[in-house]
């Protein structure tokens, strides 16, 4: 295993800055620990870039972050920048440029958390939402037609591929067989509408799943999958959904363990050849920006789930632990969570736990 690491660090917009200096700090921490170096490479791309550049990151951007071994990304959103500007700008073409085609989503329910749903107790809503991140409805292929005249016609095409359907499911059964869970994958589409795309999906999903005898398997439609998170969100081990899907779902999965602010995300090439990408679930949540309030355990979760797909376990376990303890003591809970404490009192108490 490599010990020395050179990562991409993209606060990006809004709260994205104020929660990636604590996400340092606790990687500073726990490479010190683990005596593993990162190398941190910082790029002030963002929407404060497009003020001044007319666009959200140089035409190079790529090429600088292809030999870096992964990328730290805060947020990225402006409300004075259409979001399909910003987006469109930065992180979707970061996805598709490395084929981080696997992102997952974990949602756990730790201890001293309250689920919005009534009598849940710690641990046992413990999910993974595993979404295309590559191609689907973000293909970004489409256009206007007599763009602002009163018959205007606008056309997004979704793209499904079979290598594209097969790999996303085989991800999310290895992560299924890998996992300490129950030891099923869900997979989620809406065939009975999109006749074409999600079917080629369910096929791919009942293929798929014949070289994991061990893995038990459900199919739902993403309605009836939003009702079953509700419903009954412990049944739940891997779920496996399209790009769209997957976005959707797993706001849900992070709002039903407790807060947007503790839901990390990765955006995986598995096979190594460009950078993986790790963030948060959530935005640039314009509304709370600058306020000194966001919760930074998503970000800080974020590096767990890097620090762990680097290859580096022990380190990886030690920073989710970390925020584990300091939820399960309640001393220094963000807003978010019911609590009181700001961006730094949380970091601190997570630096504390690693101490
Ligand atoms: P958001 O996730 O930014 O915020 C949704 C709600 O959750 C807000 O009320 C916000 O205050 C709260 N919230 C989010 N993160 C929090 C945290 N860490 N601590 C405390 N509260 C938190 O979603 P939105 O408001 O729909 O979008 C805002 C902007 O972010 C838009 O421009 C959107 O396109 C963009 N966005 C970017 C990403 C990304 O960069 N990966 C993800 C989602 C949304
Ligand atoms: C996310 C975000 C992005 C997405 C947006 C901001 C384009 O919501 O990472 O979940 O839909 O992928
Ligand atoms: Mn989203």
């Amino acid at each position: 295993m490599a010990t020395a690491f050179r990562i991409a660090v993209l606060p990006g917009d809004g709260i994205g800055r104020e929660v990636m200096p604590p996400a340092l700090e606790v990687l500073d921490v726990v490479s010190a620990k683990y005596d593993l170096t990162f190398e941190k490479v910082a790029f002030d791309w963002g929407t404060d870039y497009y003020f001044q550049h007319g666009r959200m990151m140089p035409e190079d951007a790529i090429e600088q972050l292809r030999p870096l071994d992964a990328i730290l990304l805060g947020a990225i959103g402006h409300p004075k920048v259409q979001d399909n500007v910003t987006l469109n700008g930065l992180l979707l073409p970061i996805r598709r440029a490395f084929d981080q085609f696997a992102c997952e989503r974990p949602a756990k329910l730790y201890a001293g958390v309250r689920s919005p749903l009534a009598d849940k107790a710690a641990g046992s809503i413990d999910m993974v939402v595993v979404r295309e991140n590559t191609e689907g409805e973000y293909s970004q292929i489409g256009g206007f037609l007599y763009r602002d005249f009163p018959d205007e016609v606008a056309i997004q095409t979704s793209v499904f591929t079979r290598k594209g359907c097969e790999r996303i499911i085989r991800h999310a059964f290895e992560l299924a067989r890998r996992r300490n869970g129950k030891k099923r994958v869900a997979s989620i589409t809406k065939s009975n509408a999109q006749g074409y795309s999600m079917v080629l999906w369910d096929r791919c999903f009942a293929a798929v799943s014949e070289e994991f005898p061990d893995i038990e398997t459900e199919s739902l439609l993403v309605d009836a999958a939003a009702m079953n998170f509700v419903r009954r969100p412990e049944s739940f081990d891997v779920v496996v959904g399209s790009n769209l899907f997957g976005d959707i779902l797993s706001d849900l999965s992070a709002m039903l363990t407790g807060s947007m602010g503790l839901a990390p995300s990765s955006n995986l090439d598995p096979t190594g050849k460009g950078p993986s990408m790790f963030e948060p679930v959530h935005g640039s949540a314009p509304d709370i920006a600058g306020q000194g309030v966001a919760n930074p355990l998503a970000m800080i979760l974020s590096v767990w789930m890097m620090l762990d797909f680097l290859g580096a376990p022990e380190a990886a376990r030690d920073v989710e632990a970390a925020v584990a303890a300091v939820l399960a003591k309640g001393e220094a809970l963000p807003a978010d969570l019911g609590g009181n404490a700001g961006t730094a009192a949380v970091a601190a108490a997570v630096l504390a736990e690693l101490a």
